[in-house]
């Protein structure tokens, strides 16, 4: 039910203006990454962002709302720029980014795991020294990479892909050893792919967080909806549609179909 009414307005994307004419919400959002944006064989766009953005806005607010195409790398200047009201990309918060842009309250937990090839005998970080990790270009996941390159005295090399399944070819088709991404999305993956594998271990999250996944991880993350700056009354409203489909259930029956089976 949700979803057909999000691809519709995936088809529309573009055909709106912005400011004043239309009352519809552009939401600004880098697709495929699955499972929070992505669209099936059909064409359809699909996803927990989906789903939630069909619960806060359809559902609580009585908004109309389209997605929009967008890449991931410039998506907080394409905001600041006009181009869509708010961002939902499994975007993560934190204190860079919010120099240039507010985020609604946390809704999802998220840590940047690594995975690699079953083949490759990789079994700590520092099994990747002088070798390729791919990442998505300006994600958590490259700041992560760059983060690791540092321990490992800069003895790696970070391949910036577009878009994440770029960076997911590149590892099957042996191009990089290992991709560095937000720890849902890479399970979607690594199901998905025979010999594919997380890099196992505690890692730094674990030992911050009792959720932390049973395989290496290097932070813990949230995310947020983003706004522009000065957009603090639509904010609020969209913190109280957040809270209210918290407390009514609907939350969780979203995140269970993802997440929990
Ligand atoms: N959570 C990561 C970040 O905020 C990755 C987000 C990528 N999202 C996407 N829709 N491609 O940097």
């Amino acid at each position: 039910k949700t979803t057909a009414g999000a691809s519709s307005a995936l088809a529309l994307s573009g055909c709106l203006g912005l400011f004043g004419n239309s009352d519809k919400i552009v939401i600004g959002s880098d697709i495929p990454y699955k499972p929070f944006e992505y669209e099936t064989k059909e064409g359809e766009l699909v996803g927990f962002d989906v789903d939630i953005a069909e619960a806060i806005f359809a559902e609580q607010m009585d908004r109309d709302y389209e997605f929009k195409r967008t890449s991931f790398d410039g998506i907080m200047g394409s905001l600041n720029n006009g181009n869509f009201r708010i961002i939902m990309s499994a975007m993560t918060i934190n204190e860079t980014r919010k120099e240039s842009v507010d985020f609604s309250d946390p809704y999802f937990t998220a840590y940047q795991t690594i995975a690699v090839l079953e083949a490759d005998n990789i079994t700590s970080p520092e099994d990747l020294a002088g070798k390729n990790v791919g990442v998505q270009k300006g994600t958590t996941g490259e700041t992560a990479a760059e983060g690791l390159k540092e321990d490992l005295s800069g003895d790696l090399e970070i391949k910036s892909f577009d878009q994440i399944t770029g960076a997911f070819d590149a590892l099957l088709n042996n191009q990089v050893s290992a991709v560095i991404n937000d720890n849902t999305v890479t399970a979607s993956f690594v199901n998905e792919n025979d010999g594919v594998m997380f890099l196992e271990g505690e890692g730094e999250a674990a030992a911050q967080d009792e959720n932390a996944p049973p395989y290496y991880t290097l932070t813990v993350e949230n995310y947020g909806i983003g706004f522009r700056q000065d957009d603090d009354e639509f904010r609020q409203e969209v913190n109280d549609a957040l809270a209210a489909i918290r407390e009514d259930g609907t939350y969780d029956e979203i995140y269970n179909e993802y997440f929990d089976g």
